[in-house]
């Protein structure tokens, strides 16, 4: 029989949250004092809600659909790994930032909240989600214990059981799971919060799904684009499923290798020639073929006490 392949390294604990073994230590703190300038665009989401899709759809907007320039901005990471946010402040000051993230609201830029700068978010419905956060991190070898759907699911559906002194733990058996960057409840209810801020739009993957070309006009009207219909349409075409999944190859892309040159816990994220697959299925409700019904009565139960009261729920389409 052939070996089990050794799990990457552990994630780590900061401020009380999991996060991948790429966040530093001064990350929240740092983060939260980051300089923000009038043009930036943050795209925030919980993993796996199409944070890529919506980063790539803002990146042809400010680029006006033109890929050439749109490649110039390279492959975009999360802020926090690596505490890559530092790195921005020598970003060209002629063309927008678009960056991406997963933190919860309180470790969000402050200045984000005094009006600088706009942030997208984008919400998916929570069964897609899980879905797609387990099959990506067992690809990914985080953890031995992502192997298991029903860990997973028991630790998505319950972070915020305590276990120890770490939020986003939860303990089965023998076994300690968790869940990184939190739980997908309240990163959600926070983030919709803001949802009427002038420079807040949250949008949900579910609605990008049904009407692409809507959601882009919104978006350029939200960050001041005016677009012609034949630029919209680029866009569209530019940021569709086949088109993306040609353009994200599946290889670690060599510019991302040079963002991250010289900083420290490289290794952290393993093989360098890793397979880089952020696109799977890119549907709504592929959570039917995974869950078991016991499973998924669970989670209504769950979901309608953790959604009562928030219209929110009105906006989660599964
Ligand atoms: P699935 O795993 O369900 O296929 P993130 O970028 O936050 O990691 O999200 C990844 C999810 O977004 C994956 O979901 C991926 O397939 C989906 N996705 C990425 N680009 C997409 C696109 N252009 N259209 C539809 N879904 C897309």
């Amino acid at each position: 029989m052939e070996d089990k392949p050794a799990p990457l390294l552990g994630d780590m604990v900061i401020n009380g949250f999991r996060w991948p073994p790429m966040a530093c230590d001064d990350m929240p703190e740092e983060l939260r004092k980051f300089k923000v300038r009038h043009d930036d665009v943050f795209i925030v989401t919980y993993p796996k809600s199409g944070t890529h899709w919506m980063t790539e759809i803002m990146k042809n907007i400010v680029c006006g659909g033109d890929l050439e320039k749109v490649k110039e901005y390279g492959h975009t990471i999360p802020l926090e790994f690596f505490n890559l946010f530092k790195k921005y402040d020598s970003f060209p000051t002629d063309k927008p930032r678009v960056m991406m993230t997963h933190v919860p609201v309180d470790i969000l830029p402050k200045e984000v909240f005094e009006g600088k700068g706009k942030v997208v978010y984008v919400g998916r419905n929570p069964k897609d989600t899980a879905v797609s956060y387990w099959h990506f991190l067992k690809e990914r070898r985080y953890l031995e214990e992502y192997e298991k759907w029903e860990n997973f699911l028991a630790a998505f559906l319950k972070p915020d059981m305590m276990c120890g002194s770490c939020y986003g733990k939860i303990e089965i058996g023998f076994i300690i799971i968790s869940v990184m960057c939190g739980s997908w409840f309240d990163i959600n209810l926070k983030y919709y919060e803001h949802r009427d801020a002038k420079n807040f739009l949250f949008l949900t993957y579910e609605e990008i799904k049904l009407d692409h070309k809507g959601c882009v006009i919104q978006l350029c009207d939200f960050v001041s684009r005016h677009m012609t219909d034949e630029q919209v349409d680029l866009i569209v075409n530019n940021t569709t499923f086949s088109s993306m999944k040609s353009i994200f190859t599946g290889e670690l892309p060599v510019d991302l290798n040079k963002q991250l040159e010289n900083l420290p816990k490289l290794e952290a994220i393993g093989d360098p020639n890793q397979k880089f697959s952020v696109l799977r299925k890119g549907v709504v409700g592929d959570w039917k073929t995974q869950f078991t019904v016991a499973q998924n009565e669970l989670f209504d139960e769950i979901y309608n006490e953790k959604m009562k009261g928030s219209s929110l729920r009105r906006r989660i389409l599964f």
